[in-house]
């Protein structure tokens, strides 16, 4: 087992990796103050995983909440489902409620955690990729409301994070492969190195080696961990993390949520911020060559959907959250495996790498 801190005064909290972790009680009670919980998971999560819960959760009064499977359901209407159910069985400010599962339930039932009763514990033990490397670490919960994605919700840092990779057996291919994206994305925010290995390892990783993929999430959450502890709130070099996902938004809402994975249009996102940053000589061809042929190794797609064409990618991208005071601010790279923020970029050669 690996373990990881991230250090923010008396809200720091360990994140623990490793094969099997689930079937460690000893490693989850520690985090449960009181004796109740409310276990959230979802319809697809529940039948695999929940169970390895009960030596957990069965010596104390749990509530269970199963919440139905989708992006579509992290709305107002199911923290209020969720806030409902613990209101039934009299959850108090001493529950502590476990968020098993995808981004998708981990997002809404932190948030849930943030809100219920004014706050209480939670503890995230992420069931994919994606939310294993990125959206489990951080604190940022939330829903999405009808005119925006992610437009509500509030910072509320976990107990613990627990990662079990064995969770990943079940996982799908396309959804293994999209949070693969976050994990390169750490590679091209500043480390190349890590980048070299990943190139060397993704046959591995596509095939769920145990090892290789423990390494690449400790890595990646290593990168969370300290960009979290120095910017919690993103003031300022917490965007780093939004390296693709300007662009990458902009598909996803373009083609209608879900078509794309937010891993796949991350991909697609961030060979556009460096096609953007080689119009600008910061990167030369072959460095956009090496990224392109990375994400292929991984499956993913390296370039935008036609069905986006110019005009609606000015469009969506003037309205992401990363606009403030009307000024669009991008990660772009400096050169390769070193990424900033800027808005200062030329309006021609981003109109040149939409045109594609
Ligand atoms: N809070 C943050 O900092 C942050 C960061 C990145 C992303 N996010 C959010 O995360 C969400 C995306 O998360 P996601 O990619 O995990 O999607 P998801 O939660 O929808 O999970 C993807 C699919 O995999 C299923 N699944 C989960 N674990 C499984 C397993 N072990 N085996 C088989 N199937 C499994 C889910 O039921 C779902 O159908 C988005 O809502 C995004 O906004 C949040
Ligand atoms: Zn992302």
């Amino acid at each position: 087992m690996r373990t990881l801190h991230v250090n923010l005064g008396e809200r720091s909290y360990p994140i623990y990796i490793g094969q099997g972790l689930l079937d460690q009680p000893a490693l989850l009670d520690p985090y449960i103050q009181g004796n109740s919980t409310a276990t959230v998971t979802n319809t697809t999560v529940s039948p695999l995983y929940r169970q390895k819960l009960d030596a957990v959760v069965d010596k104390l009064n749990n509530t269970d909440i199963v919440l139905p499977d989708g992006e579509e359901y992290k709305n107002m209407d199911t923290l209020q489902h969720i806030h409902t159910e613990m209101l039934k069985t009299r959850c108090d400010r001493k529950t502590t409620l476990l968020a098993l599962g995808g981004g998708v339930v981990g997002d809404v039932s932190g948030f849930a955690a943030a809100t219920y009763q004014r706050g209480i514990n939670f503890i995230q033990i992420p069931t994919t990729l994606l939310s294993m490397v990125d959206s489990s670490v951080g604190g940022k919960t939330g829903v999405n409301h009808p005119l925006g994605k992610n437009m509500i919700g509030a910072f509320h840092q976990p107990q613990s994070v627990i990662i079990d990779t064995a969770t990943l057996n079940t996982l799908d291919d396309r959804q293994l492969s999209a949070g693969i994206a976050e994990v390169i994305k750490y590679g091209y925010i500043n480390d190349l190195d890590f980048i070299e290995w990943l190139d060397n390892n993704m046959e591995k990783l596509l095939q769920r080696d145990p090892g290789a993929l423990a390494y690449a999430i400790y890595r990646s959450c290593e990168h969370k961990a300290k960009i979290v502890a120095a910017d919690e709130k993103e003031a300022g070099q917490r965007a780093l993390l939004n390296l693709g996902h300007t662009f990458g938004h902009a598909i996803e809402t373009g083609m209608g949520y879900g078509k794309w994975l937010h891993g796949e249009a991350i991909a697609a996102g961030m060979v556009m911020a460096a096609e953007l940053s080689r119009e600008h000589g910061w990167l030369n061809q072959s460095d956009v060559d090496s990224i392109k042929a990375l994400l292929q190794k991984a499956k993913l797609p390296t370039a935008p959907p036609k069905e986006v064409d110019a005009n609606r990618f000015t469009e969506l991208m003037s309205i992401d959250k990363k606009v403030q005071d009307g000024v669009l601010h991008l990660v772009l790279m400096k050169s390769l495996g070193e990424s900033f923020i800027t808005s200062d970029f030329d309006t021609d050669a981003l109109k040149k790498v939409l045109n594609y």
